[in-house]
């Protein structure tokens, strides 16, 4: 379970963020590098974390023309790292061009569908006719029809995304917490059982790992649990 904890690092600092990546020894499996350390740790850093021995995550949501974005899904491929995103709203040529350029290498794309940050009032601002829940699965279907090769899905999402596109998914979950464990900002949170319980594959945990006065022990925590949900023990 442990190569199933993909751990945020949100910091702005590429040290921060390789000592981070140090304090876990090996008891997870990815790191997630997303747009406020990549500009700043680039692909140097993406290679130091590859080189202690995990996958990377690069979360930098694509969203282009398909040429544009077949582009950077061709360099992140080449950086070597695990999971790479793009907007599913980029639309059906963009997903097809991005899948097209990761296909045969050793990254697979996930989709963004709807951000958990915009409500339903916020799609009809931007034109959506659909509200959020349905907007996902829609967005979910077309990238995957598209050939993408997995979707981020909130904890609320999860069981939903996972029931429309059956099992050949990837789906990775942020959101994540222990039972009693600090919330933060996040609004809605499962537990990791809950999370693996409700069908996804990996889940995303930040500050909870990264801020826990030994992380190492916190995110065998978050394994232990995992394991629990996987096995029918939460859902
Ligand atoms: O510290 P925490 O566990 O809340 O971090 C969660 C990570 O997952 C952050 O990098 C956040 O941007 C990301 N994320 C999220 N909710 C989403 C999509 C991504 O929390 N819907």
């Amino acid at each position: 379970m442990k190569d199933r904890i993909i751990v945020a690092l949100d910091t702005d600092s590429p040290e921060k963020a390789l000592s981070a990546v140090k304090s876990l020894s090996g008891e997870v499996g990815m790191f997630k590098v997303g747009m406020e350390l990549f500009p700043r740790g680039g692909p140097e850093l993406v290679r130091a974390i590859r080189k202690e021995g995990y996958g990377v995550f690069l979360d930098l949501k694509f969203h282009d023309i398909p040429n544009t974005v077949a582009g950077a899904v061709r360099s992140a491929a080449d950086l070597g790292v695990r999971f790479a995103t793009v907007h599913a709203s980029g639309g059906r040529a963009m997903l097809a061009a991005a899948a097209e350029a990761a296909a045969g290498t050793g990254t697979t794309l996930l989709a963004v569908t709807v951000l958990t940050s915009l409500d339903d009032a916020d799609l009809a601002d931007v034109g959506f006719s659909f509200g959020a829940k349905d907007a996902v699965l829609r967005l979910a279907d077309l990238a995957v029809s598209s050939g993408i090769g997995g979707i981020v899905c909130s904890a609320e999402e999860v069981a939903a995304v996972r029931e429309r596109l059956g099992k050949g998914v990837v789906l990775v979950t942020p959101g994540v917490r222990m039972p009693g464990g600090e919330a933060g900002d996040q609004k809605r949170v499962v537990t990791p059982s809950e999370a693996t319980g409700r069908g996804a594959d990996y889940i995303v945990v930040g500050r909870p790992i990264t801020r826990a006065k030994d992380p190492a022990a916190a995110a065998r925590e978050f394994a232990v649990e995992m394991r629990r949900g996987a096995a029918g023990g939460a859902a």
